[in-house]
């Protein structure tokens, strides 16, 4: 039988590679930033790094949540510092110009003559979904809850608004932010490479779903008894969730260039919930499991003695549309 072949090595080696991806992956679609949580009153932040584009969200002092790219149009300084916080105006770290909530110029501190036209910040799109704040640099993708699709009925039954943030960690993984994400979409590393997870579920039975949009899915393991496992969900290009009795894990990666990605978890629990911290540090492992995995991997893809793989047909078929996905975004290579 043929098999479906890998994405050449050169895909997840190249910074050329992610220079062609930039745009039409990170640049076009709608991606998780921050949550409503961190963002309530009037001057609340979150900056984020998309790709390589430097952006904050900010509740704006009419309420509205808005988001620009974190660059002052006099000679590109920041409006914000990195991270998050309160500021009550949006005056640019760098000379002082001011702008006002919505982004339009209000001075340009001390100039020596009135400012040009067209000086205000650059806006992009702000949509929330359930607690959850994504951004989308190009104006011309369809609003948030349009792009989901059929995504939210999917998750509707999970009361995840109800649960309250635990906790965050961030991992720098020295591998291209596919290199992740392949491993993301598969259970046949699980017996291998996470002993512990499959000892508490049936990896064997790992699946994962395709519901008619090859931009997400959603994989189930069944628990061998009253072990943690619920359902993960994946959403392209790089946002994924883990539901598990009595909480909820985000897990996103952002790539920082071609060759690193940060790998986010964000973990909320009910009030009730038990086992939590045993939960936490059980997914931690898991986490470092993957991480480990992903960098001997990124080596190997880097040492230039391999090319292309196959892929189970049993195992990896999550990998092949996910292949597809990013040829389709890129083009073919030259
Ligand atoms: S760069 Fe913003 S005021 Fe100069
Ligand atoms: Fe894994």
């Amino acid at each position: 039988m043929s098999l479906t072949t890998t994405l050449p090595a050169r895909w997840y080696t190249d910074p050329g590679v992610f220079e062609r991806e930039r745009g039409p992956i990170f640049g076009s679609s709608w991606i998780h930033v921050a949550y409503e949580f961190q963002l309530r009153n009037p001057g609340d932040y979150v900056t984020e790094n998309l790709a390589g584009w430097p952006i904050f969200i900010r509740r704006g002092d009419d309420g509205q949540l808005r988001g620009f790219y974190n660059l002052c149009p006099h000679r590109a300084g920041p409006i914000v510092w990195e991270g998050s916080g309160c500021r009550p105006n949006m005056v640019c770290r760098y000379h002082g110009w001011a702008f006002n909530t919505d982004g339009t110029l209000r001075n340009a501190r001390d100039f020596g003559c009135p400012a040009p036209d067209n000086m205000d910040l650059t806006p992009i799109q702000v949509g929330s979904f359930r607690g959850m704040v994504f951004a989308c640099l190009s104006p011309s993708t369809a609003p948030l809850h349009d792009w989901l699709g059929g995504f939210p009925a999917e998750i509707e039954q999970y009361p995840i608004e109800s649960y309250t943030f635990h906790s965050k960690s961030v991992r720098n993984v020295a591998c291209n932010w596919k290199t992740y994400g392949d491993n993301f979409l598969e259970g046949y590393h699980l017996p291998t490479v996470h002993p512990a997870m499959s000892r508490d579920a049936d990896a064997l039975h790992y699946e994962v779903v395709f519901k008619g949009d090859d931009r997400w899915n959603i994989h189930v393991m069944p628990p061998r008894d009253d072990s943690t496992f619920g359902v993960f969900g994946y959403f392209w290009p790089t946002y994924a969730f883990d539901i598990f009795p009595g909480g909820f894990a985000v897990e996103r990666w952002l790539p920082r260039g071609h060759s690193h990605t940060e790998l986010i978890f964000e973990y909320f629990f009910a009030d009730d919930a038990v086992n939590v911290e045993e939960t936490v540090k059980f997914s931690e492992e898991v986490a470092d499991e993957d991480a480990r995995v992903c960098e001997h991997v990124q080596r190997n893809l880097d040492a230039g003695s391999y090319d292309t793989g196959v892929l189970s047909p049993k195992w990896e078929h999550g990998l092949e549309v996910f292949h597809r996905l990013v040829r389709d975004a890129v083009g073919e290579l030259d």
